[in-house]
């Protein structure tokens, strides 16, 4: 698979809150091979603070060679981003790692949860070029609080699948965790589930799926260094007794080929 490094204009910038924002990137060689679930690593310094790139999943890929992002700021780098101004580049490196598996012959339920909602745009976007309309397809997006879910509620709908919403805070769907609302609903047989979002919501899916044998995959994160399997800072324990590198190996895995400790 190749990999591009490129110097990407930011053509937009969009503030969802002071904490969440979404980039638009101008990267076609990086758009034209990118598969949902898949991530970038991006310099977002000039000089030298700080020294590492930053991954962050494709949100989405539009014709036209744009792909987007959508972060959250959580330190320097993050912090950075949030600041750019259209008309600047950022050195983009990509796509990297495995992406989501979908099969368009099965019932597709899709999980985000806060910032895990990022890669499943683009993974709806995709099961719905393969998959022109589904009654039994289900998209879940969980979040904090409604204005984290508001803005990209359009973006979701689009794709005329079912859409259910949880917030913790109760302000939009389910008051309470998105996986509360997966294990109400009665899963459609032969269905495969594809999740994104913290540990404990990804270690709830795994659960409710395993209980059901509903096959699962999920997209996991780990701070990562160089993002291309050079310095092993990414790696996490895998059932098979080995260590497997995010990076390389993920983000998106089996379910069940993980330990999860929560
Ligand atoms: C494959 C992959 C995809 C990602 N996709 C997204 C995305 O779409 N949107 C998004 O907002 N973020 C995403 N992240 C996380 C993002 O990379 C980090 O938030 C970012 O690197 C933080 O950089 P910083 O310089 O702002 O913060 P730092 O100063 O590096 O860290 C600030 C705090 O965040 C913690 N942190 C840093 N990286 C991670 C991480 N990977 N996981 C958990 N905690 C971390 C640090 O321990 C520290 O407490 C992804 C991570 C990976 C590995
Ligand atoms: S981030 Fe360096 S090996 Fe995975």
């Amino acid at each position: 698979m190749s990999q591009f490094q490129e110097k990407a204009t930011v053509v937009r910038v969009e503030r969802f809150s002071d904490e969440n924002f979404r980039l638009t990137l101008d990267c076609p060689l990086i758009a034209e091979s990118a598969k949902p679930g898949q991530f970038v690593m991006i310099r977002t310094s000039v000089g030298k603070d700080p020294l590492l790139r930053r991954p962050f999943s494709i949100h989405q890929t539009s014709r036209g060679g744009k792909i987007q992002i959508y972060f959250k700021v959580v330190g320097r780098g993050t912090h950075i981003l949030a600041h750019v101004k259209e008309g600047e580049e950022l050195s983009v490196f990509g796509p990297l790692g495995k992406g989501f598996r979908l099969n368009p012959h099965v019932p597709a339920i899709l999980v985000g949860g806060g910032l895990g909602i990022a890669p499943m745009l683009f993974l709806a976007k995709e099961n719905s070029r393969l998959k022109k309309s589904s009654s039994e397809d289900l998209i879940l997006l969980g979040a904090r609080e409604k204005s984290e879910l508001a803005p990209l509620l359009d973006d979701f709908r689009q794709f005329n699948r079912k859409l259910l919403t949880a917030t913790d805070d109760g302000s939009l769907g389910h008051h309470g965790f998105v996986t509360e609302v997966l294990q109400s609903i009665e899963l459609p047989p032969g269905c495969i589930v594809y999740a994104c979002g913290p540990e404990p919501m990804m270690a709830g899916v795994n659960k409710i799926c395993r209980d059901q044998g509903i096959p699962c995959q999920v997209s996991v994160e780990s701070v990562m260094a160089c993002g291309m399997g050079a310095c092993l800072g990414c790696s996490r324990p895998a059932k098979s007794g080995t260590y497997t590198h995010v990076c390389l190996h993920g983000p998106v895995y089996d379910a069940e080929e993980l330990i999860w400790n929560i």
